[in-house]
């Protein structure tokens, strides 16, 4: 299936995680068209409406690094479920990743993929607002 390093990559970056008030440990790997990978872990604040989600921090480093082209983005959750992108970050996804792969890992590293409109259909955009 070809995303074994973006994978592993993603469950790496949840132990960086700081979920100090949820204990919820989530990690996330995005990558680029050109085969970079960034990562990205949830971090909470005491402050509990400023935690920032994995998927969100992934996407932000990339994007301030200048990519701008993704072809799948890892999320790994340490359930046994799947941990699937929050509403908010299936807004950003849409937005600033268009229709990517994503790959949601559970804690024995089973995976589920799924495209970004299965994820957040009909969705809000740029085109709206012209
Ligand atoms: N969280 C993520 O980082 N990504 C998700 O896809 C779901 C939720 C985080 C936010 C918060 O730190 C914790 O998980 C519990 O909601």
């Amino acid at each position: 299936m070809g995303y074994k390093l973006l994978i592993s990559k993603a469950v790496e970056a949840k132990s960086n995680a700081l979920p100090t008030y949820s204990n919820f440990f989530v990690g996330a790997a995005l990558l680029t068209m050109d085969s970079k990978i960034y990562t990205g872990c949830n971090i909470e604040s005491s402050s509990y409406s400023l935690t920032m989600c994995a998927e969100r921090i992934a996407i932000f480093k990339a994007i301030s690094e200048g990519e701008r082209k993704f072809k799948a983005l890892a999320v790994a959750g340490d359930t046994e479920g799947f941990t699937s992108p929050c509403g908010a970050c299936r807004q950003v996804i849409s937005d600033l990743c268009g229709e990517i792969d994503i790959v949601l890992v559970n804690n024995k590293n089973e995976t589920k993929v799924m495209k970004t409109s299965e994820l957040l259909p009909f969705a809000f955009s740029d085109k709206d607002l012209r």
